[in-house]
Formats: C-alpha cells, structure tokens, sequence
C-alpha cells in the first residue's frame, strides 16, 4: 500500500523525491525553490506547453517535472495522466510531491488513482525475473493550499482505498486462469474479506449451486474440470436500512464453449472475470472507509470451456427464478451467469435500494463506445442519472445505450421462455441487457454496466485489468449515501 502526507508549506522535510508542479506554482516561490536559475528554465519550456522534466541538478529533488498547466485542469483526455505515465514505468525514487495547489477535482482524483495504483505491477506476481534495483513508488506527499485541507484529507483517503480495492481486483485479475480458478477466486475473497470485521463472505458450491437451482450458472460452468462457484460478501456497515448490491460476471476463462472463440479473440479472456474481481474490490474499498450502510457483492463464478460436459447449442437450461432460456449460443455465456446471479441476489434480501451488475459481456459495447467509456443501460432514469453523473465526477466515465420493449423480439424462442442471443447481430448488447432484466424484479432499480471496452488499459504495450468500474461505483455509493441522510 502506498501512504500519502499533506503539507500547505515547503519544508525541508519535504523537499525530496520527485516534485511534480506547474509553471507559476505557489510552491515555486516558496523558500527552497526561489531564485532558482533551473526552475526559471523549466518555466519558460513549460509555459510554451512542454513537459520540462529533469533529474539532473536539482537537490533536494531526485527530480522535478514541470507540467503545463492546461493538463491540471484537462479532464476530458487525461492530459495530465498521459504526462505522468512515462515518468512512472521506471521510477528513480520512492516518493512524489505532487503539486495539487491549482488542479481540477476529477484530474486531481484520477491522477491520485494512478499513484496509489503503483503499488500492483505485472511484474509483481512473482511470474518474472527483475532486476533487483527497481524502485517502487512508497509515499505520496501533497502539498496544497490551507483553506483546502481538509476537503484535501478527505479525497485523499477517499482515493486511496478506492485505488487499494482497484489493486486488489486488479492483482486478482492479472492471474492466469489456470491458477485463478473459481475456488481461487473464492479463497482469495475470503482472504482478503478477512482483514475486515464488517465483511462475510457466503460461499456457494457446486452442489449448493444446483439444489438453489441456479441452472444458468451451472450449465456454464459444468463443462470444465474447475467447477463453478457463487460468492456473495457481506457488508454490514449499518445494522439496518435497505441493501445495495453489486453482481459481478467472473468467467475466469472464455473460451466460448462449443462456440470456441478464434485463437487471437480468446487470448485476453482470463480478464473475463473482471466483473467480479471489481465487485470484491469495491466491497474491501467500502470496508476501508467504513461506510454506514449496507451492501452486497454477489460473484457469478464459472470457467466456460469444451469438453464432454459442456453445454451444448440448443439446450435448456431453467434459473433460480424459475425462468428457463434456450442456449443457442455459448459463447453468450456472460449473461446466463449474471441472470442467475441478479435473481438470486434480488431474493437474498427483503429490501434491495438498487442492484447494479458490472460486466466484460459484449464485444460490440467496445464498437459503439471505444476504451474510454463503460455501456450504461437501464430503465431507470434516476438511476441513470445518479450513475453518469458519479461517472463525471469521478472521472470514471459511462455512456447510456438504449434499452427498452422494443429489444423484445432479441430474446425470443421458440422452445423456452428467453433465447440468449438473437439470430440477428442488431443491438447486441442492449439485447443482453434485455435478457438480464427479466430476471430482476421491476420493483428493484436496476442497472447494467458493459465494460468490456474499460475493465482492461493498456499498460507497456499489453491489456491489463484497469480496476474500472469502481471509482464510479464509489461515487455512486457516495453521492446515494449523502443524499439519504
Ligand atoms: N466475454 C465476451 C465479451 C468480450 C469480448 C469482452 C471481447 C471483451 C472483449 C462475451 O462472453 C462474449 O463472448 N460475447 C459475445 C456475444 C455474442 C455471442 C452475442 C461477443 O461479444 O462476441
Ligand atoms: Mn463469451
Ligand atoms: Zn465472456
């Protein structure tokens, strides 16, 4: 875990690591810094909108960046981000003083995710030779304005534990899937629930998954050697007082079933199970700040390979609500999971505030939106609201797509109540996300989030779990709460 410290003068103390300002900064003329021949250099370079970024006589600093100032307020293409990134890969030393005196509230937060991000590396699992001198980034000091101090503190342990969930899905994530299998998923949960008093975890076996007649999770799961799994964590903050929930889609490995997805297509799909790994997240991010309220996180955990026992086009399978849908594509695998997981998780509680399920469920949501965006869809327009603005102020951004009646003819069939994929390719995930609401109750708010495009960034070159959603869903859960009160 990475810690922080805030400070509103340049001490000496402070004056170390590497400092990241912006030309003109209050913290260019405080004491240590002024009169300073570099400093007027770099000034003059960043104020012509260049990075100016040295390591080379600089003391106390190990190294100064100076950032033009249009990206401290640029929170639209992460300007300020795409600065930073490069100076991160390879770090010279372990801790930052990063300027936040004149920064926009959605990049400073953004920029505080990545920080506190820095604590998981691929490279981290174990998995590969490193030379022994590479740093990691330790501690984050802050300096800023007096009268913003303690709105300061608060975004700042704010971020912090929603940058310590994101690492922990992310670190989950990241693990092949011959390793990160659905009891592994379960383990590690249960493990790293335990850190916490107020978070339980209610494991499902296979067994218990078919006497609770969650047949879509289990015709998905049946056919690999790794049989499936449901988790749900508990979070009792409060001792009463409606349950939020999150349902998260964690195929830890898609093959496509019998639908055998192409070499290239299937390479990336250990991250399958991003749903779920962001819904344990976001539960040990709630835990951290020891939010009074609470809240549910239900995994639908299942590996969809070939084999003998895989299910096969064609077939029928019922769910736990007692609804039954035709499986004529197995490579649709995603929804099937998560409706099972939605109608269980709508029945496991009396009250239910809202259920919103998070999910890699379709190709084409990266089609319509690209990588920035996560696909909204939902027919509760308060809920939508409250979730796309969250997404702006977080930084951590959705897109509504259609969803209503007129998908109704997506997931008809023939021989059984839902088929779970169209014979046409139109619309294609607000089509699953019509599947998906049949199976929560229209008297429960509900919402889907497709983040097929956002689970994964793009780190040296490869895709690797991003931690999104779940600064949004944070926000969300923030903002809900403050509104209840
Ligand atoms: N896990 C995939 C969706 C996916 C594809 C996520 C690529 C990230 C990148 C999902 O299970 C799937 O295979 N969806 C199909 C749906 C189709 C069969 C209607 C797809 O997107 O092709
Ligand atoms: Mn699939
Ligand atoms: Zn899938």
């Amino acid at each position: 875990m990475i810690n922080y410290r805030l400070f509103t003068t340049l001490s000496s103390e402070l004056a170390q690591g590497h400092l990241i300002t912006f030309p003109g900064s209050p913290l260019l003329k405080e004491n240590l810094l002024q009169d300073n021949p570099l400093i007027a250099e770099m000034t003059e370079l960043a104020e012509h909108g260049k990075l100016a970024d040295t390591r080379f006589g600089c003391g106390p600093f190990a190294r100064i960046t100076l950032i033009p100032l249009s990206a401290w307020q640029d929170s639209l293409t992460d300007s300020l981000l795409t600065y930073l990134r490069p100076l991160f890969s390879a770090p010279v030393c372990d801790e930052v003083l990063l300027d936040c005196s004149d920064i926009d509230d959605t990049v400073l937060a953004k920029n505080l995710r990545f920080l506190f991000n820095q604590a998981h590396k691929l490279t981290d699992l174990g998995l590969k030779k490193l030379p022994s001198s590479s740093v990691h980034l330790r501690r984050i000091n802050a300096y800023c304005a007096g009268t913003d101090a303690s709105r300061m503190e608060r975004v700042f342990s704010q971020q912090q534990a929603i940058a310590n969930g994101m690492v922990a899905a992310r670190r989950l994530a990241d693990i092949p899937s011959e390793q990160c299998t659905p009891q592994f998923v379960v383990e590690e949960a249960q493990r790293l629930c335990a850190a916490f008093p107020n978070l339980r975890c209610e494991a499902l076996d296979e067994r218990a998954i078919v006497e609770q007649g969650l047949g879509l999770l289990h015709a998905v799961g049946k056919g690999a050697s790794r049989p499936p799994r449901l988790l749900a964590i508990h979070y009792d903050g409060a001792s009463s007082g409606p349950v939020r929930s999150y349902v998260g889609k964690g195929i830890t490995f898609d093959t496509g079933g019998l639908w055998l997805k192409e070499g290239a297509g299937m390479y990336t799909m250990k991250y399958d199970m991003c749903g779920a790994a962001n819904v344990l997240g976001l539960m040990l991010s709630i835990a951290e700040l020891k939010l009074p309220v609470r809240v549910m996180g239900v995994l639908a955990l299942a590996e969809n390979a070939i084999g003998p026992d895989a299910m096969q086009p064609g077939s029928v399978a019922r769910a736990c609500n007692g609804m039954t849908v035709e499986i004529n594509n197995t490579d649709a695998e995603g929804r099937l999971v998560l409706s099972d997981a939605i109608a269980w998780a709508s029945q496991r509680h009396e009250d239910t505030r809202y259920i919103i399920d998070l999910a890699t469920l379709t190709g084409a949501v990266v089609k319509a939106l690209g990588y920035e965006l996560s696909g909204l869809m939902t027919q509760d327009n308060a809920l939508r609201s409250a979730l796309t603005a969250a997404g702006e102020q977080s930084g951590d951004e959705v897109w509504s797509l259609p969803l209503d009646a007129r998908m109704k003819k997506q997931t008809e069939s023939a021989i059984a109540d839902l088929c779970n994929t169209p014979t046409n390719n139109a619309a294609i995930s607000a089509s699953a996300a019509w599947l998906l609401h049949h199976f929560c109750p229209a008297n429960i708010p509900w919402a889907h989030l497709d983040v097929s495009g956002t689970a994964l960034w793009r780190e040296g070159g490869k895709s690797v779990a991003s931690g999104r959603p779940i600064p949004l869903l944070m926000q969300h859960l923030l903002n809900d709460l403050a509104i209840e009160e």
